[in-house]
């Protein structure tokens, strides 16, 4: 092949490059060690010795040009590539936002502080216990000895013959008691989730919250249970609110009471409509005496709520599962309404 022949292939076939693999493909057909121009300077013997050095001049100059030119398309690869990446990467900042929707905090996070708050700042605590309780302290410790008809009231989770998820928070009364060591005032409350077998339905769900009151001290009486409670109530639901205590029965309170909230007709003594909300009454003797206090010298009221029921009364909320299954429709109707 002549030399002429041979540059002009080359800027032929490197028209056709378009990225450093075939570039460099191309420097080894031309200047590898198994090259074209190798190859040719091989034909170098053949020649008259007077002709070589001016053929090996030639093809010197022609190799320096390959080399080059193959540096100089080098580098427009690169700046070209560079370009393109920046193309593909641009960012078109007149699109719209990607859009987040935003939860509000659950309603009945919401009511259980607000009741943590309003207890706090008359002088409560905010105890806990766990879920995981002994018989012990869920029932036998509230008054509810093993074979009491009473426990039939609330259908249990057992894990053993002795541990079962707690029914009720207030096994958190005689925990705090027996810590107390028969000293008051003990003054606490204590939300947590308790757990029934229960067939999941729009009132009912086998895993629920309840906040337990208890306070134990000298002469403590009725009249500031029913205080407390009409505090709680007016606050949480409005001033015009009034509360009706009616007798009932729990193993770990003697009184016992059921406590309503007056829902309509606030001001008509006739048509007044009432719903149950809380139950409540004066801690039993045994149950202080268990616990290590002297009930001749302590007496304390304690009550226990379903911050769900509260929450759906206040909110007009008909189906208990949606506390639980987080749908942000649900939840962001919830974003300012703390205080309303
Ligand atoms: N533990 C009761 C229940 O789960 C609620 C309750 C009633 C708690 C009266 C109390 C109380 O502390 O005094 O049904």
């Amino acid at each position: 092949m002549n030399l002429e022949n041979i540059k002009k292939e080359y800027q032929q076939l490197v028209q056709e490059i378009t990225n450093e693999k075939e570039l460099y493909d191309l420097r080894v057909k031309f200047l590898g060690k198994k090259g074209i121009l190798t190859e040719i300077m091989k034909g170098a013997k053949d020649l008259l010795p007077e002709e070589r050095p001016t053929f090996g001049k030639l093809v010197n100059e022609i190799k320096e040009y390959i080399s080059s030119n193959i540096e100089e398309t080098k580098q427009i690869l690169i700046e070209k590539a560079i370009a393109e990446k920046l193309a593909s990467e641009e960012i078109d900042v007149t699109l719209p936002a990607r859009k987040y929707s935003l939860g509000g905090m659950n309603p009945l996070n919401k009511v259980i502080e607000e009741i943590e708050e309003l207890f706090i700042t008359m002088g409560y605590s905010v105890a806990e216990g766990p879920e995981v309780e002994t018989d012990k302290f869920n029932f036998e410790m509230l008054n509810l000895p093993k074979d009491h008809p009473a426990r039939d009231m609330q259908d249990s989770f057992y894990i053993t013959n002795e541990l079962l998820m707690r029914t009720q928070t207030s096994p958190v009364q005689a925990r705090e008691m027996l810590k107390a060591e028969g000293k008051g005032p003990i003054k606490i409350i204590c939300p947590g989730k308790v757990f029934r077998r229960d067939n999941d339905d729009a009132t009912h769900s086998h895993q629920f919250t309840q906040i337990e009151g208890l306070v134990v001290d000298k002469n403590i009486t009725f009249a500031d249970l029913k205080g407390t409670l009409e505090y709680l109530i007016k606050s949480l639901f409005g001033e015009n609110k009034k509360i009706r205590l009616r007798p009932s029965f729990f193993p770990f309170t003697e009184p016992s009471v059921e406590v309503d909230i007056s829902w309509e007709n606030e001001d008509d003594e006739e048509s007044i409509k009432w719903l149950e909300i809380l139950g409540a009454g004066m801690v039993h003797p045994n149950v202080l005496e268990m616990a290590g206090f002297d009930p001749n010298e302590y007496s304390g009221f304690a009550f226990g709520m379903g911050p769900e029921r509260i929450a759906m009364l206040k909110y007009g909320i008909t189906d208990i599962r949606s506390f639980y299954t987080n749908d942000v429709r649900f939840l962001e109707q919830f974003n300012n309404t703390r205080n309303d």
